[in-house]
């Protein structure tokens, strides 16, 4: 793919940037530019660009604006200690926006066109990704987007498509760090059903979910869990995040995907508890495993994992039927969660060749 750049001409002070940088938070604080691409019908993927950072102009009949028809994927790159800038598995982002791209009848971009894009503008704003040598695990956080931007009302997939990549210098997605999450057990709200779209990463799947996630803050929770849509007993995923199990053997268990998402990080654990002795299922999970486990105490951790949340630990939860508590420990979530940002800010070995 052929990128043109154009270069602000008015990029982020020193002084600023350093401040940002600082104290980055999560997703407030953008880069200087950002990366473009359109696609049509008979020219196909076309206008690669990289250009200032700025609103777009959109016709009020966009497509994307009236029925929904966009997808986005999370990811981040990361400052090794040596000044070096690194992206965490670029080409499973990459490949799971082309499943996104086909249930969402979006064209597909394909993978290597995506890290491109992605990789393109992380060399652009490579001053944005902060260093690590304060407290905390600061990064890059990047955010690849296709929507409909086609002028058009009627239903039907759109003819005229845009892929976007903007950048957000990011530090911890919850404002107390790797502290438990309190979780907030929704039985009125489904994110997904059978042959919907709860394992694309499309933001309907989100936008379902705020109502629930405003129940959560009501009970004085920070995130809701949702149940699957068909029998309302199978734990499936939080409003942005997939969720994990440790029994006091040390197996490991995660909902097994089909209507939750495919998360990257939830995939990598599985690959990193492996290396580190625990055995991982993916299967179904009922809430009342959940509840009786922490009761016998032979559930001894739940966490929570994402691109923006890493590793978190989740504390208790609060449903109608009163409250689960928390599991009696978070050595195991503490330890996979080092072990995987280790690996992200290369100060372990990328034995999976996850880095690029
Ligand atoms: C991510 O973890 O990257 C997501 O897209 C989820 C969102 C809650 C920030």
């Amino acid at each position: 793919m052929q990128i043109t750049t154009t270069l602000t001409s008015s990029p982020t002070d020193d002084a600023r940037l350093a401040e940002i940088l600082e104290n980055p938070g999560f997703g407030t604080h953008f880069t200087d530019h950002m990366f473009t691409v359109e696609w049509t019908p008979t020219d196909g993927w076309h206008d690669a660009r990289i250009t200032p950072y700025g609103p777009l102009t959109l016709d009020p009949a966009a497509a994307v604006l009236h029925y929904a028809q966009e997808i986005f994927e999370g990811m981040k790159a990361y400052r090794h200690d040596d000044g070096s800038v690194w992206m965490f598995r670029p080409e499973a982002n990459a490949e799971r926006m082309v499943r996104s791209c086909d249930r969402l009848a979006l064209p597909e971009l394909p993978a290597d066109d995506f890290v491109q894009a992605v990789a393109a503008l992380v060399e652009v704003d490579q001053r944005f990704v902060p260093s690590n040598s304060g407290a905390g695990e600061k990064s890059l956080y990047l955010r690849p987007f296709m929507f409909a931007s086609e002028k058009f009302l009627g239903v039907r997939p759109a003819e005229h498509v845009t892929f976007m990549v903007i950048a957000s210098p990011a530090g911890a997605y919850f404002k107390g760090g790797a502290k438990p999450v309190s979780l907030w057990l929704t039985e009125e709200y489904t994110r997904a059903g059978r042959g919907g779209m709860g394992a694309a990463k499309t933001g309907g799947n989100y936008a379902s979910s705020l109502v629930a996630q405003r129940e959560a803050y009501a009970h004085g929770c920070d995130q809701v869990v949702f149940l699957d849509g068909q029998e309302g007993k199978y734990v499936e995923e939080l409003g942005g995040m997939n969720m994990y199990f440790v029994f006091d053997d040390g197996s490991i268990v995660t909902p097994e995907t089909g209507t939750i998402l495919e998360g990257i990080t939830r995939s990598s654990i599985i690959e990193l508890a492996g290396k580190m002795g625990h055995h991982v299922t993916e299967r179904k999970f009922a809430i009342d495993e959940w509840r009786d486990g922490v009761a016998s105490g032979r559930i001894t951790e739940v966490f929570a994992c994402g691109t923006a949340a890493v590793v978190t630990p989740v504390g208790a939860l609060r449903t109608k039927d009163g409250d689960v508590p928390a599991p009696a420990s978070t050595d195991l979530t503490m330890r996979i969660r080092e072990a995987l940002v280790d690996v992200q800010f290369g100060r372990a070995d990328d034995t999976f060749g996850w880095m690029k």
